[in-house]
């Protein structure tokens, strides 16, 4: 089958690759001519595990290939995937520029069939608009040709990508044409082989399903990091109360990890535009605004954990952070609980001293050079000279850790744990002063 993906972003290039990896032929277009020269060179513009070497192994197969040119992407597949970005605008609804406009350059270049496929997260009525520009551009072109769109949602995470993408729980599409249906069972069939994952439905609740899984799953994470700040005014250990409600198959035990807050560019963004959706449609959805406010909040939490137990003395400090990426095995420091650390941090006069396996480029285009940030190769420097040691991000690297050898690197034995590594009997005896997320009394 051949299938044109545009946005060469997470989504558009996982769908890409996977999609080429079962023997589809897959052009990606991107508008962004030095990330198509990247990939054309081989060089990945993501950090995701074992994405890589699969976009090596079909392009080298002839089945994938990277193009700006918009009129040979769309003349090329019959599938027509939508996989840009919609970022929040400035009502913290979903800004549709990018999707809208490759439903321009789809409705400008098209001259057969074309099924266009909405991968982006798009509030509901999205589907409907994207038809609009399409038949506006032909109409301005004079010509009358058949298409269709359908709403093809995308569950995958980061640093997950590819097993999310081919083993995922379900393939959700929204359309009411049995013509439609055929040809998405087609392309997901490879995907499709042991038990049915397709679920077709209608658009708008294919739409809202995705809004409605991100948000469950944000509201299970705020209301765990609700519980976990209570349960340290309350001298309870939340890691025993998580086992606790997790065995309950009722809550199982997937995202009831409680933290420093969900980051990323996906919960925060359709947390708030979902809010956002509510609000147009005169429907306040106060449990929303809740997950956002507690999630924001919880995100302050490491800085005033490091206040209090500096007296609220930071000038002049060093703090030492393992870990800048929003989660584990991903270069992306969007919306990351470490930025919200380090902005505080630096507003209070502390210098920053920090290590990430993978984010450290990223972290060097956010913020540039500056006196009270240093980035260093690995985790014994990270520490060197500092006062205390606030670990962010969750990398596997990091759940040993010899309690000794930190107590006599840092001047104040302060470990803050925003991921619940450790075993806080073990690291208080090793001498640390050590605070969790949820883990028995506080500050
Ligand atoms: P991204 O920002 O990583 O990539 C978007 C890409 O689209 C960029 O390379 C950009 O240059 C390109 N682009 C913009 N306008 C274009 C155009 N007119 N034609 C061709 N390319 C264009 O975005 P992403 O993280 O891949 O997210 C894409 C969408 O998928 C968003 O709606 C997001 O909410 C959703 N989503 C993301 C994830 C995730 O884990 N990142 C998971 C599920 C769904
Ligand atoms: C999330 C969803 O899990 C995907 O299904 C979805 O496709 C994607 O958003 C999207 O729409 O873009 P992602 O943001 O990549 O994926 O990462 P997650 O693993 O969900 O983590 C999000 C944040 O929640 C991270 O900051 C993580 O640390 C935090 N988290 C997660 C917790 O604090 N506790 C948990 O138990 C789980």
């Amino acid at each position: 089958m051949k299938i044109t993906v545009f946005g060469t972003g997470y989504v558009g290039l996982v769908t890409g690759s996977c999609l080429a990896d079962v023997g589809h032929n897959v052009i990606c277009m991107d508008v962004d001519a030095d990330r198509i020269a990247r990939l054309e060179a081989g060089e990945m513009p993501i950090f995701e595990p074992g994405l890589a070497a699969m976009v090596e192994r079909n392009v080298e197969a002839g089945r994938l290939s990277f193009t700006t040119d918009a009129r040979s992407a769309v003349a090329f597949g019959v599938l027509q995937f939508i996989a840009v970005g919609t970022p929040p605008d400035e009502d913290g609804g979903a800004d549709l520029q990018y999707v809208l406009a490759v439903a321009d350059t789809i409705g400008r270049y098209m001259n057969d069939y074309r099924v266009i496929v909405d991968k982006s997260t798009v509030p509901v009525g999205t589907a409907d608009r994207v038809h609009q520009r399409v038949a506006g551009a032909l109409e301005s072109r004079g010509v009358a040709l058949e298409y269709d769109v359908c709403s093809n949602p995308e569950f995958l995470k980061e640093g997950a990508a590819i097993e999310d993408f081919t083993r995922g729980a379900r393939i959700i599409v929204g359309t009411d044409s049995d013509r439609v249906q055929e040809l998405m069972r087609d392309c997901y069939a490879p995907y499709n082989r042991n038990h049915d994952k397709l679920m077709f439905m209608d658009v708008r609740a294919a739409e809202l399903t995705k809004y409605a899984a991100n948000a469950m799953l944000a509201t299970k994470i705020s209301f765990m990091n609700e519980i976990a700040n209570l349960a340290e005014r309350l001298g309870a250990d939340i890691e025993a109360v998580r086992r606790g409600i997790g065995s309950d198959p009722r809550i199982g035990y997937h995202f009831i990890y409680p933290g420093c807050g969900y980051g990323g560019s996906c919960f925060p963004k359709d947390v708030q535009a979902l809010a956002r959706t509510a609000h147009q449609n005169d429907y306040h959805a106060e449990l929303l605004d809740a997950v956002e406010h507690v999630n924001d909040r919880q995100k302050r939490t490491l800085f005033q954990k490091l206040s209090r137990a500096f007296d609220g003395e930071l000038a002049g400090r060093t703090i030492a952070l393992w870990g800048l990426a929003f989660k584990p095995n991903t270069d992306d420091m969007r919306e990351a609980p470490s930025r919200t650390l380090m902005e505080a941090l630096w507003a209070a006069g502390a210098r920053v001293q920090a290590y990430d396996p993978e984010a450290m480029q990223e972290c060097r285009r956010i913020y540039g050079e500056r006196d009270d940030l240093t980035l260093v190769a690995d985790r014994v420097q990270a520490v060197q000279g500092a006062d205390a040691l606030v670990i962010v991000t969750e990398w596997k690297e990091f759940r040993t850790l010899d309690f000794e050898w930190l107590k006599s690197q840092l001047s104040l034995p302060v470990l803050i744990d925003g991921r619940n590594l450790y075993d806080p009997e073990t690291v208080r005896e090793a001498g640390l002063m050590y605070y969790a997320v949820g883990r028995g009394k506080s500050l």
